[in-house]
């Protein structure tokens, strides 16, 4: 059996059109299911849903053999056992440092003042800020950052941007850009040599469906 790990959402939805490259179609909806293990066509293969910082984990112990998971999570998950063949080139975004419009960010990092950041990105954050020399308080949250810099609980957010609205929506600015973010196939090492013979075909079409986009229609 093959185990793949997808989280819900944007991720889920653009892998599917990679799955079914490889032939592989699966049988539920998960936004009309509340089933966490979902069977395929295919009888060897399942897809398994959890959060999408926990696919690294799932396929590092060997939960699932194969997850999609974006590179900001996996950063900040460290990528230790983890084999990373493909950038699948999904769920595009970015990562980057955003303030209330009013904040003044160029003079604040110009004279070295201690910014308090708030972020669900912190290994990217603190990496950032280091490389300029910038000292930063961080300050860990879990969703929502937009609200961070609006309450006063912190002067700037790192933070996914893609449509760039919900900044918008909040009177936010973006004012760096730190990394561009999107999905990479991970897999579990020993997976990929014990159940290579399956692992493969779906590396490879996953890697063809990449190379080869199909047109939209
Ligand atoms: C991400 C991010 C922003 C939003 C940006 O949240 O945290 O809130 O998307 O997208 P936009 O630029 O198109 O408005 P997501 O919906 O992934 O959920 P999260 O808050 O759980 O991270």
């Amino acid at each position: 059996m093959i185990t793949l790990a997808l989280s819900k959402g944007r991720i889920y939805d653009e892998t599917l059109p990679l799955l079914a490259a490889a032939g592989i179609e699966v049988l539920e909806d998960p936004e009309k299911s509340r089933k966490l293990i979902l069977p395929t066509n295919q009888p060897g293969v399942r897809v398994v849903l959890v959060r999408a910082t926990d696919v690294p984990t799932y396929v590092e112990y060997g939960g699932a053999d194969l997850g999609v998971t974006g590179k900001d999570t996996l950063i900040e998950h460290g990528g230790q056992g983890l084999y990373q063949p493909l950038d699948l080139n999904i769920a595009r975004c970015r990562v980057s440092v955003a303030v209330r419009a009013d904040f003044d960010y160029a003079t604040a990092v110009r004279q070295g003042s201690r910014l308090r950041v708030a972020t669900k990105y912190t290994a990217i954050a603190r990496d950032f800020f280091a490389g300029k020399g910038v000292h930063v308080d961080l300050i860990k949250l879990y969703g929502s950052m937009e609200l961070a810099p609006l309450t006063g609980l912190a002067d700037a957010i790192v933070d996914l941007v893609s449509t760039g609205n919900t900044l918008k929506a909040n009177q936010l600015v973006e004012v760096e850009r730190i990394m561009d973010i999107s999905s990479r196939l991970v897999v579990n090492q020993a997976a990929l040599k014990l159940k290579q013979r399956a692992i493969q075909p779906i590396l490879d079409a996953f890697t063809n469906a990449v190379s080869s986009p199909a047109s939209p229609s």
